[in-house]
């Protein structure tokens, strides 16, 4: 039993606000964690929560925190990506909120042994589900020099992608690269000395791409909003946080194509192209965390949160 999980909930209020819980709805909570925000949904509620999360350390942590709640919320271990077949098995067939947190907990970023951190000496591991076969030491010791680089460059935004693939791929051919630490001195080694000193450590970029890839995290993101849609009420709300660039131009992305509908040309008589307007935009520009909040709690710098509507 995980007795220490320790994950600060982010952006609570903003969230609660926006969900506009009512007395006997049903609510998704497809990021429970530590259960920060379930809990507080469930406090506002006499309806049901569904909480899911992929990492069986959070499901333990999430259980004994909201076990007060007894039978008002089942906890469910699976992909996000798939809510529409957990609801599906719970014969729940609409619901009136949903909420993803994305990223790792401050429980799996602090835990060494996960391999997310490059601040602790661990295996290269990253996989938040860990029933998954596939981990960061596949990635980084298997994968063609030409996919890793595009896989920093793409999933990371690093603009020194060529060169650390470059990097780990003669690394690798000497030994395997079997340690968090490892990859992050070959990282860093591998930038030019004057982009050695950023604000940020020199790793931080290789290490959220290759997170991203091992845990498929963008398709899952895709995957989970097109679910949400099938299942929300007319009037259901959307909430979504993330923290970096890339996971918030992909859901501004998305939440704007559900928005847009009808693509047709203006001198087609009849619609041919067969989108509907699906979901009503609430946060033209995102929410960010208040300066309360981030001096408070560090991690929630990077916050952004965005929300829309089932129409
Ligand atoms: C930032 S934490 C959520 C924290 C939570 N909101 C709280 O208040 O404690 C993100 C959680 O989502 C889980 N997660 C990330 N991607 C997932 C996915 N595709 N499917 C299910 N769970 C996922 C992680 O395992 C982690 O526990």
């Amino acid at each position: 039993m995980v007795t220490d999980f320790y994950h600060e909930p982010v952006m609570l209020k903003e969230v609660i606000d926006r969900l506009c819980i009512n007395k006997n709805g049903v609510y998704v909570d497809g990021t429970l964690g530590g259960a920060g925000h379930a809990q507080a949904i469930l406090k506002k509620t006499e309806g049901f929560l569904v909480g899911i999360d992929c990492d069986d350390e959070a499901l333990q942590a999430a259980e004994k925190k909201l076990a007060e709640f007894g039978s008002s919320k089942v906890l469910v271990k699976s992909n996000f990506a798939d809510l529409g077949n957990v609801l599906e098995k719970l014969n729940i067939k609409k619901v009136d909120g949903i909420l993803l947190d994305l990223g790792v907990s401050s429980h799996q970023l602090d835990s060494a042994e996960r391999g997310f951190s490059f601040s602790q000496q661990a295996p290269l591991d990253m996989r938040m589900d860990r029933s998954l076969k596939f981990s960061a030491y596949d990635i980084v010791n298997s994968f063609a020099q030409k996919d890793l680089e595009k896989i920093i460059r793409d999933f990371g935004e690093e603009k020194m992608a060529g060169r650390i693939a470059r990097a780990i791929s003669q690394k690798r051919r000497l030994s395997p690269i079997k340690t968090t630490m490892d990859l992050a001195v070959i990282a860093a080694g591998a930038m030019p000395p004057k982009f050695r000193h950023q604000k940020i450590h020199p790793a931080t970029r290789t290490f959220q791409a290759i997170r991203i890839a091992v845990n498929n995290e963008l398709d899952n993101i895709k995957l989970a909003i097109s679910a949400a849609v099938d299942v929300l009420k007319p009037g259901g709300r959307l909430c979504i946080i993330s923290f970096h660039s890339l996971e918030d131009r992909l859901v501004k992305n998305e939440f704007r194509s559900l928005e847009g509908g009808c693509t047709c040309p203006r001198d087609v008589p009849i619609c041919i192209c067969r989108r509907e307007t699906k979901l009503k935009v609430l946060t033209r520009k995102a929410l960010i965390p208040s300066s309360m909040e981030t001096e408070n709690n560090p991690r929630a710098r990077s916050a952004k949160l965005r929300v829309a509507q089932r129409v």
